[in-house]
């Protein structure tokens, strides 16, 4: 710059040599800025400028310089902007005259506009985008927009460069006015990296102070398809329940591409070759969600393994495997196998007998199928494993076909998963039956009663003995044991229907030879061997009024004469002689009664109705007949009932002689009457002194007794009543003491009477047999010492009856019995 301004000076002298003037300028002066001294260079005074009024003359063109007169100056009009004036054109430079008057003269004058570095470099677009994608080549070379600078010279466009400058590198060509600019890439794009460069060119003029000019550039990196899919994970683990339902979503699966677009865009499929992996499992195709597409048993398979593919639309695959495992579920019950068994064990089988084998099965895993089984009958049976899921069923305890003839064992068998599942199998067992009952009678004795006189083979009752066994082993047969009664075996009084047990008579019975009797019958069973049991039987034979009364006194003799005597002066009520009868039936039957058959119109006697006694109910007066005949019934009650009679001759005399004359036979029979009366008085006495020796004995003992059972009771504790109360005799007889209750008792023919009952309330009469004729009198002397003289044999005693038949055993008189009438 210097150097050009002295270069204008230089000209400008030479200029001034030639009369015309030359200055030099920079553009954008300010206006009034002296631009020459006109009046010095052109060696004018300044009145002459004043004078010729001088002035600038630019033609057409505009003025931008003007002419100061009074200080003949140049001076800046207007801005100068170079480029406006002159564009790329160099130089540049104001071409004028300055025109003087007076005389008219002009000078040529030439102002040259010198250039500022006023203008940067400019782009039109400041803003470029490019796409390249990044399979680009390197060296690949993209042309630029290139800056323009309306500055000249120096103060033109210069150079460019380009920031960043690691990707793209700056290739200019051609000369300085038809530059071309080219970016080169000079490293491989890589979008996954980078998918977006932004890059600013920038040109630089070389004025001073430099000024430069920017240019955005935007790469936009294109993807290239050079990225497969990867999956998040290489092996993906997941569980699944069996009978999951179906959509149950397994696991997601994640695959992810780094290419954009299409090229990184995921599609997932199951690859594996087996259909049923296929059938079982489905996977989402855009989303990677593997779902459950069919039933899934953990039985039978425990894991799936599954090949999973992710691929792009490029056609770049990535691959992954799943594995699945299947979780047991208890869903399957315990299956019960009986192995072998048996239908039938006998009841005396040992415990610890096998009676089925069970094998047990469960097709879960762990504890799902774990089994545990368990009998569920009573302690009979038991269940026992050795081997796991082997079990035996044996019998725990005794059986007995007559408590329980069949089992229905519920063997249960159960897993441990949660819940439990079971199941249950029902065997059926039978006891078979053993002989190890015997027959039992229904009763521990029997007793039966027959009528005496029953037709034999009557069938009197029947026995019977059941057996708690069964079939043959219950089978009861029915057999009398042997012994004997009387003597005589028992099989010819009765014998026992084998099969049914009924009893018939084989005889007929007579109730006053035999009262009762008795025997055993044996029930056997038909097992082997046989069981048997005994029952005693006893058979009552029952009364029946079969016998008429026999009359013992006054001895009938055909044809004798046999005379009570009955003195005239007798007393009302004077007691001429007794009637005496017995009946051999019992009961009722025995029960006699007495009655005057044919009294006369004024009889002079009547008879006891129960006791036999014939007394005058009247005195005697001289019209009665000396001999007097009466007959006397002697009735039974039986039903029917049966009589004897009997006839007693009385002689109302007061002398023997009076008597004889009347009955004028009585001698010639009197020695056959001597013999008789001595036979009656020796069995009178005999009788009598076994009575008087029992009557002692009994009161002994009764005294004994009587003295312990005070000791035994307190003082005024009554005594078990052994005896009715003291009580009156309707027939005028004083009251009877308690010994002579026994007495009678005792003194009761064994064989031939009995106590007697009538019912309740009525008093019964036991008669006594005196078994003597005339010598009534002399029992009734040894009677005296029980305080009744005058007491006929007749007693009555009261239905308290069982303390005398306890009496009579303690003298082992067995056959004395009591039984009620009615
Ligand atoms: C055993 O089961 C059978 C058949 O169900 C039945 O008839 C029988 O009565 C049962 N027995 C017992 C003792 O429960
Ligand atoms: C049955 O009675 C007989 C004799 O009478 C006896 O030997 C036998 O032991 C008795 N049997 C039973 C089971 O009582």
């Amino acid at each position: 710059m210097k150097h050009r301004i002295v270069l204008i000076v230089a000209l400008f002298f030479f200029c001034t040599v030639l009369g015309q003037l030359s200055y030099s300028i920079p553009e954008e002066m300010a206006p009034g800025s002296i631009v020459g001294n006109v009046a010095q260079d052109l060696g004018l005074d300044i009145k002459r400028l004043e004078s010729g009024k001088a002035r600038v003359f630019t033609g057409a063109g505009t003025a931008c310089i003007e002419l100061n007169r009074e200080k003949g100056v140049l001076l800046i009009k207007d801005r100068i902007d170079r480029e406006l004036l002159c564009r790329q054109v160099m130089p540049c430079a104001l071409h004028f005259q300055i025109l003087l008057e007076n005389p008219m003269e002009f000078y040529r004058a030439t102002v040259e506009i010198v250039d500022v570095n006023d203008n940067p470099p400019v782009f039109i677009n400041n803003d470029v985008q490019f796409n390249i994608s990044e399979s680009a080549l390197v060296g690949t070379s993209f042309t630029l927009d290139t800056a323009t600078d309306l500055d000249v010279g120096v103060n033109s466009l210069k150079s460019y460069f380009i920031k960043p400058s690691d990707t793209f590198s700056l290739k200019m060509n051609g000369d300085e006015d038809n530059r071309n600019v080219e970016m080169v890439l000079n490293a491989p794009l890589d979008r996954e990296k980078t998918d977006h460069l932004s890059l600013v060119l920038t040109a630089v003029d070389g004025g001073v102070p430099q000024m430069s000019g920017t240019m955005q550039i935007r790469v936009t990196v294109l993807d290239f398809n050079d990225n497969e899919p990867v999956f998040l994970q290489p092996v993906y683990k997941a569980s699944i329940k069996e009978n999951a339902p179906l959509g149950t979503l397994v696991v997601k699966v994640t695959a992810t591409d780094a290419d954009h677009g299409s090229n990184g865009q995921i599609m997932y499929s199951i690859t594996n070759v087996a259909n049923e992996i296929r059938d079982l499992f489905l996977i989402n195709r855009g989303s990677g969600e593997v779902t459950l597409n069919g039933k899934i048993d953990y039985e039978v398979s425990k894991q799936y393994q599954i090949n999973i593919r992710a691929s792009d639309h490029g056609g770049l695959t990535g691959s992954c495997k799943l594995i699945v495992d299947v979780l047991d579920l208890n869903d399957n019950r315990p299956n019960i196998y009986i192995m072998t068994k048996s239908n039938v064990i006998s009841e005396d089988a040992k415990p610890n007998t096998a009676v089925s084998m069970i094998k047990v099965e469960d097709v879960d895993s762990a504890e799902n199928g774990r089994v545990h089984c368990f009998s569920e009958n009573d302690d009979r049976f038991i269940l026992r494993s050795n081997t796991a899921n082997f079990y035996t069923l044996e019998t725990d305890n005794e059986l007995d076909r007559e408590l329980a003839s069949e089992y229905n064992i519920t063997v249960t068998c159960s897993d441990e998963g949660v819940p439990s599942l079971s199941s249950s199998v029902t065997l059926t067992l039978h006891i078979s039956d053993v002989n190890d009952n015997a027959p039992v009678f229904d009763r521990s004795s029997y007793e039966a009663y027959i009528v005496e006189n029953n037709s034999p083979g009557l069938s009197i009752f029947t026995v019977k003995a059941t057996d708690a066994d069964w079939n043959q082993n219950a089978r009861v047969s029915y057999i009398l044991e042997d012994s004997s009664v009387n003597g005589v075996p028992v099989s010819s009084y009765v014998s026992v229907s084998a099969d049914s047990g009924v009893i018939h008579a084989v005889r007929s019975f007579d109730y006053e030879q035999i009262k009762d009797f008795r025997f055993c019958v044996k029930a056997q069973d038909g097992g082997s061997p046989p069981l048997s049991s005994n029952v005693t039987v006893k058979i009552l034979v029952q009364d029946q009024n079969d016998n008429a009364p026999q009359v013992l006194y006054p001895v009938q003799t055909g044809g004798s004469l046999v005379a009570e005597m009955v003195p005239r002066s007798a007393d009302v009520g004077y007691l001429v002689t007794k009637v005496v009868a017995v009946d051999v039936d019992s009961g009722q039957n025995a029960w006699l009664s007495y009655k005057l058959q044919k009294a006369a119109d004024r009889a002079l006697f009547e008879v006891g109705l129960q006791n036999g006694e014939i007394r005058t109910i009247r005195q005697v007066t001289d019209k009665d007949a000396v001999k007097q005949r009466l007959t006397v019934i002697v009735e039974d009650n039986g039903q029917p009932s049966r009589s004897a009679t009997v006839i007693v001759n009385v002689a109302v005399a007061d002398s023997f002689p009076e008597v004889l004359s009347e009955f004028t036979d009585f001698t010639h029979d009197k020695e056959y009457n001597d013999n008789l009366t001595f036979y009656l008085v020796l069995a009178l006495a005999v009788v009598s002194f076994l009575f008087i020796t029992c009557v002692v004995v009994i009161i002994s003992v009764k005294i004994y007794r009587w003295r312990q059972s005070r000791i035994l009771y307190h003082s005024n504790l009554p005594v078990i009543p052994y005896y009715p109360p003291r009580y009156s005799d309707t027939l005028g007889t004083a009251t009877l003491p308690h010994v002579y209750n026994y007495d009678t008792c005792r003194t009761t023919d064994s064989r031939k009477s009995d106590c007697k009952f009538g019912r309740a309330g009525s008093q019964n009469v036991l008669i006594m047999d005196p078994s003597s004729t005339g010598t009534m009198q002399r029992i009734q002397s040894e009677k005296s010492i029980l305080d009744e003289p005058d007491s006929p044999l007749e007693v009555r005693i009261s239905r308290y009856y069982y303390h005398c038949s306890a009496e009579f055993d303690c003298f082992g008189l067995s056959m004395v019995r009591f039984q009620y009438l009615g």
